[in-house]
């Protein structure tokens, strides 16, 4: 074997943290991607709870996915019972969602998914300008006593719902300016099969992995796939 295949993966090493205990809210959690997430972290056996603006659509979405840890409320609700908060509603609802559940969200590991991102005819996809810089610095300045981790911006909704996908087969970047907040989200990418965490920089770096969603829609499009990334190498 040569020295780079004997590398243990950094994003899958034995020194991130168990979360396997760890309950998740979903703000958003209707739409594809949060329900997607749902799916894949119940099946992983996590306590999962689907945030909606109205609580009987959450309990719709929980009880369509039929896995017995997924349960609906309310988003604040769901921010209030998980021990991590995963932030999946439009761009257009970021602020005003985040600004809602402050209070519940205090002291807790807040993950952004969100992609500001337009679409005009003739350019296709492109990244739209951020006042604070991204989604998740924005997160970061609506929720300071949060500790905001930007991550799942490049995974296909569309892939974590599909019952015949066993596995994600692609890496996660985790960005975040607190190790431990980084290291758990890490983890929790590695929960779901085929999935890796890997550390990808401070929160200020949030905006090109966000605006990359991009390109990848561009990728998908032509190719009528689902792309993800894998970083070599570590
Ligand atoms: N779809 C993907 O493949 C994908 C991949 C990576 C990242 N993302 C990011 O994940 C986020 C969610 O994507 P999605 O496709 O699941 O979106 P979506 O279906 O359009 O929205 C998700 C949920 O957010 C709630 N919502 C809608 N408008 C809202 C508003 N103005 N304020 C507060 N809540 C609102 C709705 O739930 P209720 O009506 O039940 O409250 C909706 O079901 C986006 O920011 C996207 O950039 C998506």
């Amino acid at each position: 074997m040569t020295e780079q295949q004997q590398k243990t993966p950094s994003g899958a090493g034995t020194d991130l943290p168990d979360v396997s205990g760890l309950t998740l809210g979903i703000l958003g959690g209707t739409g594809d991607q949060g329900k997607g997430l749902a799916r894949r972290f119940g099946l992983a056996g996590h306590t999962v709870v689907i945030g909606s603006r109205k609580a009987d659509r959450a309990q719709e979405a929980a009880d369509d996915l039929g896995i017995a840890s997924v349960r609906g409320a309310e988003n604040a609700a769901a921010a209030r019972e998980a021990d991590v908060v995963i932030v999946a509603v439009p761009w257009d609802g970021h602020r005003a969602t985040l600004e809602s559940v402050r209070d519940e969200l205090a002291g807790k590991i807040v993950v952004d998914c969100v992609n500001p991102l337009g679409f005009e005819k003739g350019k296709g996809m492109y990244a739209l300008p951020v006042e604070e810089g991204s989604a998740a610095q924005q997160a970061a300045a609506v929720l300071p006593d949060s500790t905001v981790v930007a991550a799942f911006h490049h995974v296909s909704a569309k892939l974590l719902l599909d019952p015949a996908v066993d596995g994600m087969d692609l890496d996660v970047l985790v960005l975040g300016d607190v190790r431990e907040a980084t290291d758990t989200v890490q983890a929790l990418a590695g929960r779901i099969p085929g999935m890796r965490g890997v550390y990808g920089g401070k929160l200020h770096n949030a905006h090109q992995v966000e605006a990359f969603t991009a390109n990848l829609i561009s990728i998908n499009r032509r190719y009528k796939a689902h792309a993800g990334l894998r970083v070599t190498d570590v």
